[in-house]
């Protein structure tokens, strides 16, 4: 019999982005002939506006076929030290920006070149499940801290934050414009945890995926606080603005010393990202905004009736986020009215009755202790308007039988 491969230990500790757990149930829902109506994944269903795929063509027939620095390509860096120095109050110049194949490289590259195996990592739960993972599989302990019901929508426990900071705590991640909340920090909030920062010393990445990704009022970043942008590596992304998730290109953007080894890591890795699309990127930045404004208008639409909806059905309720694409209703009354015991068994009966595909809070990391309530997580990013009806009110039907 052939042996099976022997694969390295630390490939146990890596996790997975747990949406795409969801997605494989969701297709395989969808192979048997039935509808299914996508609220679990992050992307978009939306095409990427025509200016910034025109830059692409444009630079794939003037031959920008060959690597490129590892750094990215200097007009890009400029373009994106201009929109990050007018939107963050900071003077960043092309040297602190390191050019990524998206977002999500910059989690992992920030860990690997400031965390020590043992070093403990402050970081959110429920969140991004890829900070857990990473920390992991390079021998980090992962310490979480949570988010909390305000009397608006959702904040972060800045007092269990607080109190998670030991000797050993080196790393903090802020994902501020929180995947899967929605929530946001207050002014006074990002000028508290820029003081704890300073006060413990720590290095913290700034998980800024959306950061443009707002209805109303406008972002602001911890990196403007007073001692913020010598501690602070910034996760820049074009994927969620322009609907860009599938072309890959985001940045690190941060203090030179950080961002030489974040070069260093992309010569040992990618070595560059993709030539023309960083083409794309600077007509994303700098050209026509319109269709982004678009975009964002589209997404507002979808959100207002969903959460309308949602707060039509017996047993949920769920507040109305400024910012992400994502919901986070509270359906404990509904769960346990229909005689649910968790959320698995929840969530797959809801695929198999009703088609509708969704993450619960279990997906963005384990429960926590003292957590009483269940939720949901719906992303409205990759149905359009008639679906996100169509499905919600099968759910409603579903939950109210
Ligand atoms: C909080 C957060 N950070 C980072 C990313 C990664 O973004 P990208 O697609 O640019 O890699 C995502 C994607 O869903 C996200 O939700």
């Amino acid at each position: 019999m052939k042996e099976p491969v022997r694969l390295a230990k630390r490939v146990t500790n890596l996790g997975v982005e747990t949406a795409f757990l969801v997605a494989a149930k969701a297709a395989a829902h969808a192979a048997k002939g039935n509808k299914v109506y996508p609220f679990h994944l992050g992307d978009m269903n939306l095409p990427t506006p025509a200016n910034i795929v025109e830059a692409a063509y444009r630079a794939m027939r003037d031959g920008k076929n060959g690597y490129t620095p590892n750094a990215g390509i200097l007009p890009l860096r400029e373009a994106l030290a201009c929109e990050i120095n007018a939107t963050r109050k900071t003077s960043y110049s092309p040297e602190n920006i390191s050019v990524q194949p998206g977002g999500k490289p910059v989690i992992s590259k920030f860990i690997l070149a400031l965390m020590n195996p043992g070093d403990e990592v402050l970081y959110p739960n429920p969140g991004f499940p890829i900070y857990e993972s990473q920390i992991r599989f390079h021998g980090g302990i992962p310490v979480p801290y949570t988010v909390i019901p305000d009397r608006e929508h959702f904040t972060f426990d800045l007092d269990g934050l607080e109190e998670a900071v030991s000797e050993r705590t080196r790393l903090l991640i802020i994902n501020d414009l929180h995947n899967p909340t929605g929530a946001e920090m207050s002014a006074e909030q990002r000028h508290r945890i820029s003081e704890i920062a300073v006060k413990h010393n720590l290095l913290v990445l700034l998980d800024e995926a959306y950061f443009d990704v707002r209805y109303t009022g406008r972002s602001a970043s911890l990196v403007s606080e007073p001692g913020m942008v010598e501690r602070s590596l910034i996760l820049y992304t074009f994927s969620k603005k322009y609907a860009m998730t599938g072309w890959r290109v985001g940045a690190a953007i941060g203090p030179k010393d950080i961002i030489e080894i974040m070069n260093k890591l992309n010569v040992n890795d990618e070595s560059c990202t993709s030539h023309s699309n960083q083409y794309a990127a600077i007509e994303a930045l700098q050209g026509e905004q319109s269709a982004a404004r678009q975009l964002l208008r589209i997404l507002q639409k979808r959100r207002d009736r969903a959460v309308e909806l949602l707060n039509t059905i017996q047993g949920v309720s769920c507040s109305l986020p400024k910012t992400t694409f994502y919901l986070y209703p509270d359906v404990s009354e509904a769960l346990i009215q229909r005689g649910f015991s968790g959320y698995e068994d929840f969530l797959d009966t809801v695929l198999q009755h009703t088609g509708v595909a969704l993450c619960g809070r279990p997906h963005f990391g384990a429960c926590l202790a003292g957590e009483s309530r269940y939720h949901l997580r719906l992303a409205y990013s990759g149905i359009d308007l008639a679906d996100l009806e169509e499905g919600l009110t099968r759910f409603k039907s579903f939950l109210e039988s």
